[in-house]
C-alpha cells in the first residue's frame, strides 16, 4: 500500500520519498512530508494516531504544520504555509490552499475547498462538499474584547452540505448556512441561510435561489425551477423552503 501510494504522489510530482522514478532515473528523497511515516515517528508509532488502513496518502506542503493528533483522510491535500491544529478532522478529497489554519476540533468533511488565507475557528463544523472562498472570514466569539477570556463561550456555526461562501464574505457566529446555499463575494451573514439561498451585501438579504450546480434559479407560478446546466428541478414548498428533486 505504502509503495503505491508513494507511486501516486510521484505522479503527481508531490510526495517523494527518493529512489527511482516512473521512468527509472534516480529521484533525490524531497523534503515534502510524509504524514503517515512522520506522524508515526513523531508520536512513537502512538496507537491513538488516526491512520486509515486503505488510504491514498495525504499530502502536507513541508511548509505546513498539521498536529500530531489531527486526522487526515484519504487524498487530502494541504498546501503551503497551513496550520492544522489539534483534533482537527479533514475528510476524504478535501484540500487546503496557502496560509489556512483550521483550528482544535474543527471538523471539515469529504471533498471540501479550503481557499487562500482562510482561518477555520473552534466551532465552525462543514459538512460534504463546502467551498470557503479565498479570504472569507469566519468568527466565533460575539462581542470579543482583548482583556476579556471568552473561549468558553464560543459560539458555533455549521455549514451545510455544498454550500458555497464567496471571497472575503464574513459568517458572524452562531449561525447555520443551509445545503447548497450561496453567499456571494463580500457579504455579511448575520442570521441563518435557508438550503439554496443566494445572500448578498451587508447585512446579507436573500436575492434569490441557486442550484446545486450553482446556477440561478427562476421559480415559475407553479412553484418550479430548472437548473440551466443539469436539468434537475427545484420545487418552492409551502413553507417557503425549496427541495431538490431526487435524481
Ligand atoms: C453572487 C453571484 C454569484 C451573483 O452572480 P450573478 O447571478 O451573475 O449576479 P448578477 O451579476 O447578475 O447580479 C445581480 C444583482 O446582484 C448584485 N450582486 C451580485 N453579486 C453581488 C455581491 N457579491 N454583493 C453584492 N451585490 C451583488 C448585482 O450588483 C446585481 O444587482 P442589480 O440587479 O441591482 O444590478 C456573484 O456576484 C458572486 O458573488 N460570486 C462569488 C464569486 C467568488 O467569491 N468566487 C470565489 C472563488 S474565486
Amino acid at each position: 500500500m505504502q509503495r503505491k501510494a508513494r507511486t501516486l504522489g510521484a505522479r503527481f510530482g508531490l510526495a517523494n520519498g527518493g529512489g527511482p522514478n516512473h521512468r527509472g532515473a534516480h529521484v533525490p528523497p524531497s523534503r515534502t512530508w510524509h504524514p503517515r511515516e512522520d506522524l508515526q515517528q513523531a508520536a512513537g508509532n502512538a496507537p491513538h494516531l488516526f491512520i486509515l488502513p486503505f488510504m491514498i496518502e495525504p499530502f502536507v506542503h513541508e511548509s505546513s504544520i498539521v498536529h500530531p493528533t489531527a486526522k487526515l483522510g484519504n487524498g487530502v491535500k494541504v498546501w503551503q504555509f497551513c496550520h492544522v491544529m489539534q483534533d482537527a478532522e479533514l475528510d476524504d478529497g478535501t484540500s487546503l490552499g496557502q496560509n489556512v489554519m483550521i483550528g482544535p476540533k474543527v471538523r471539515l468533511g469529504k471533498n471540501c475547498k479550503v481557499q487562500n488565507n482562510v482561518s477555520v475557528y473552534e466551532g465552525v463544523t462543514c459538512e460534504d462538499e463546502v467551498f470557503l472562498g479565498p479570504s472569507m472570514v469566519f468568527t466565533n466569539v460575539m462581542n470579543p474584547r482583548s482583556g476579556v477570556n471568552r473561549k468558553s463561550e464560543f459560539r458555533t456555526t455549521l455549514v451545510r452540505k455544498g454550500a458555497t461562501i464567496g471571497a472575503n464574505a464574513t459568517i458572524v457566529c452562531g449561525v447555520e448556512l443551509g445545503r447548497y446555499c450561496f453567499i456571494g463575494a463580500g457579504a455579511v451573514i448575520l442570521k441563518s441561510v435557508p438550503d439554496f439561498a443566494l445572500m448578498v451585501g451587508n447585512p446579507a438579504r436573500q436575492v434569490g435561489w441557486m442550484s446545486m450546480r450553482g446556477q440561478r434559479l427562476h421559480f415559475g407560478d407553479d412553484g418550479k425551477a430548472q437548473c440551466p446546466e443539469e436539468g434537475r428541478w427545484y420545487l418552492k414548498l409551502a413553507d417557503g423552503r425549496v427541495q431538490e428533486e431526487a435524481i
